[in-house]
């Protein structure tokens, strides 16, 4: 997929169909995370595959459902640094877009209780769950390709760019 079409036309899905994410698929998901630019290079997150601790993980975010519906799910681990939640979203969204261009969509999810993440995935002192993301194929596939970006840019329901850029 045309890199500008991808981001263009990612939205935020919910609910997800049944097929399951081939293992290619979610390593390519992780390496988007792993790759991605941060910080004077730190590195400093972790990613934590939800599997057997995706029930429980469910407890823990917004919206439940969102996680159990879900063929993959992945918490963003991060340190304490100050860019700590810069980095954790550049992560987040090249994740969804690697996963997007291979036609799997997905969410963001807050964490409603931290508490329990605390416990499932043993967090050190220095580090913070910045995120869980949901991913699965959507219920129907269509051809995102079919539109071109900019018919995924007027279709977005985001303010225009004349709202949000200024030249100084
Ligand atoms: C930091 C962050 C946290 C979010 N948390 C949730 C969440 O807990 N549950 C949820 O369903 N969506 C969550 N979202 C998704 C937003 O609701 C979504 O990005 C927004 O509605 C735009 O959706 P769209 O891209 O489909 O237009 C979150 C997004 C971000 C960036």
């Amino acid at each position: 997929m045309d890199a500008f079409v991808a981001i263009a036309s990612k939205r935020d899905t919910r609910t997800y169909g049944d097929d399951p994410i081939p293992p290619e698929v979610a390593t390519r998901i992780l390496e988007a995370g792993r790759v991605s630019g941060n910080a004077m290079n730190r590195q400093e997150r972790r990613f934590v595959v939800l599997e057997a601790a995706r029930e429980p993980a469910a407890a823990g975010v917004t919206r439940p459902g969102n996680l159990r519906g879900a063929t993959f799910a992945v918490v963003v681990v991060t340190g304490a640094g100050s860019f700590a939640e810069f980095d954790a979203g550049r992560v987040a969204q090249s994740m969804m877009l690697a996963a997007w261009n291979e036609g799997v969509a997905s969410c963001p999810n807050a964490i409603a209780d931290h508490s329990i993440f605390g416990e499932l995935l043993d967090l050190g002192d220095d580090e913070r769950i910045a995120i869980v993301i949901s991913f699965g194929y959507p219920v129907s596939r269509s051809d995102v390709e079919a539109r071109s970006a900019d018919d995924w840019l007027a279709a977005a329901d985001r303010k225009p760019l004349s709202s949000v850029v200024q030249v100084v």
